[in-house]
């Protein structure tokens, strides 16, 4: 009988990338290794320009690294896996806007064929994060802060194997924070490996294992 699998659902091992820049490449990652395991939640800090949004954009395959290597499930990233394997909240959300927010919330369930209970599954995302109310709207009839949150609620939505959340409540209100980090910490209880990039300390708080990007590499 073999061993039960310990391989993380993501992992990066030597991600290096620059940047064209006019005094020459920028390099603004230089060797990012590191593993979250199902069920975990990790939280990247860093200061405004460490490179955490980049990271998040090679991790998801939106980007590709100049060396190194990402794997989700034990498959190395050349492209944007599926979306049941690696969900992103991106720092610019990415919501369309000719979609209402349940629609967008909608979007991967029906992408992915995972039709079943499509309705009740997105007004239960969007209820927890406070916007229930809101699923009827256009993106550019709400606040920002309520498109980051339909945001995560699209990424959330379909239990994926990894969640990458860049910045989730950076255009928050203080009393919407609590509902996003609740979800954000649920999510990993049922089995999700849930990256987070933050520079708000209240976000540590959920964290199982805390990371910060330095100098184009992780530090404990
Ligand atoms: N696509 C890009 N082209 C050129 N420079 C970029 C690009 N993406 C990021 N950078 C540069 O990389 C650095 C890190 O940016 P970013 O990853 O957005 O930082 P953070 O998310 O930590 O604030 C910045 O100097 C930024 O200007
Ligand atoms: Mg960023």
């Amino acid at each position: 009988m073999s061993a039960p699998s310990t391989q993380p659902e993501l992992t990066a091992r030597g991600l290096t990338r620059a940047f064209p820049h006019p005094d020459g490449p920028l390099p603004v990652l230089k060797g990012v290794d590191l593993d979250v395991a199902a069920g975990e939640l990790v939280t990247v800090s860093g200061r405004s320009g460490s490179g955490k949004s980049a990271l998040f954009a090679l991790l998801c395959g939106f980007d590709r690294p100049d060396s190194g290597t990402v794997t989700v499930r034990g498959r190395v990233v050349d492209s944007a896996p599926p979306w049941r394997d690696c969900a992103v909240l991106p720092q610019a959300l990415g919501l369309s806007a000719e979609l209402t927010l349940a629609e967008n919330v909608a979007l991967p369930l029906r992408l992915s064929g995972d039709s079943a209970d499509v309705d009740a599954r997105v007004a239960d995302v969007l209820g927890e994060l406070g916007i229930g109310a809101l699923g009827d709207r256009y993106p550019g009839e709400v606040s920002y802060g309520q498109q980051q949150r339909a945001a995560l609620a699209r990424a959330a939505v379909g239990r994926p194997a990894v969640l990458l959340a860049d910045e989730p409540t950076a255009h928050l209100d203080h009393g919407s924070i609590p509902a996003v980090l609740g979800l954000l910490r649920r999510v990993a209880d049922t089995g999700t490996a849930v990256l987070v990039a933050t520079h708000h300390d209240q976000v540590h708080t959920i964290a199982d294992r805390r990371l910060a990007l330095v100098e184009g590499r992780i530090a404990a």
